[in-house]
């Protein structure tokens, strides 16, 4: 079993049943996996191809490096980590398992640790700030390194990477939306390439909170996020007696509005078709009464 994915039987196998791995003789056993994911880094690992060269950037625990190398997706990984006691923890991990001569533990701050030489094709943040990750990226180092792929996952403010990543010639080739503990991780694959922005109704602006796969995708995951977003915004303005945390709930119920409504209207749609743009960018503050939410009063 991959690490972190789902057992291949579903979990129904009968008590006392023999386990049969797919693929593998009757009498053969998989090895052991020795490393488990939790639902949020099983998802980065999904997007990072097989055969990669991963720069693992802020690993503390060194753990998705491992699952990587052990997945086979990785047959070399750089991880870093700026914090002294994290990296002496990583250290012990990666010493103890059977991975330590693919994986290169380094100290420093974000992309300092690489060179041209390392040649890494899929740099990985996960687990920092938007803001902090838009840092880390937005130097020249990136363009040195020329990496094939970023596999990103922002702890907070995914439309700033978003925003980023198309700024700086990136365009999205994945995106998921986990739940794990009742908080919702978002995941960002994206390559070298001009970003599609365009939607029948959804602004760019929009596009940017809400993810323009994600609003594609048909996961009903992403109605269930937009839902719990709406409910949040609209229980601030229910205590907020105003300011500026009411203007953004105000707005927040506006925008999951929009998407709610986009995603009731017109699923699925891949792009904006031939001579009809998408929807203009709305200036901050502008527009933000909430549309009719289908299923709301
Ligand atoms: C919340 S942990 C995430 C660890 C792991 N990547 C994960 O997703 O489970 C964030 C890690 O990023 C590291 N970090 C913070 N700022 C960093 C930077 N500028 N460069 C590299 N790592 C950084 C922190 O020390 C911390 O260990």
């Amino acid at each position: 079993m991959r690490p972190g994915s789902a057992p291949e039987d579903g979990g129904n196998r009968p008590r006392g049943a023999r386990r049969r791995f797919l693929g593998y003789p009757s009498r053969v056993r998989r090895p052991p996996s020795t490393v488990r994911l939790e639902p949020r880094l099983a998802a980065v690992l999904e997007l990072v191809p097989a055969g990669s060269v991963v720069a693992d950037i802020g690993t503390d625990h060194a753990l998705l490096s491992l699952a990587l190398l052990e997945s086979g997706r990785a047959l070399r990984c750089i991880a870093s980590e700026p914090s002294a006691a994290r990296l002496a923890r990583a250290s012990a991990r990666v010493a103890a398992s059977r991975w330590a001569s693919r994986l290169d533990l380094r100290s420093g701050d974000g992309l300092a640790v690489l060179s041209r030489r390392d040649t890494v094709t899929v740099v990985v943040l996960a687990g920092l700030g938007g803001h902090t990750i838009r840092r880390i990226l937005d130097g020249p180092r990136r363009k040195t390194l020329a990496p094939a792929r970023l596999v990103l996952q922002p702890q907070t403010a995914p439309a700033v990477v978003r925003r980023w990543l198309a700024g700086a010639g990136y365009r999205l080739v994945a995106e998921r939306l986990v739940r794990e503990a009742r908080r919702f991780y978002v995941v960002l694959a994206a390559e070298p390439g001009a970003e599609d922005l365009c939607h029948p109704s959804l602004s760019p602006g929009d596009l940017f909170e809400t993810g323009p796969l994600l609003v594609r995708s048909g996961d009903p995951l992403v109605e269930a996020f937009w839902r719990a977003e709406l409910r949040r915004a609209r229980a601030i303005l229910e205590r907020a007696r105003g300011g500026r945390g009411r203007d953004d709930a105000r707005a927040r119920a506006a925008l999951a509005g929009r998407v709610l409504a986009a995603l009731h209207d017109v699923p699925r749609i891949q792009s904006c078709p031939p001579g009809r743009g998408g929807a203009r960018e709305r200036p901050d503050g502008e527009g933000v009464q909430e549309p009719r939410v289908p299923g709301e009063p």
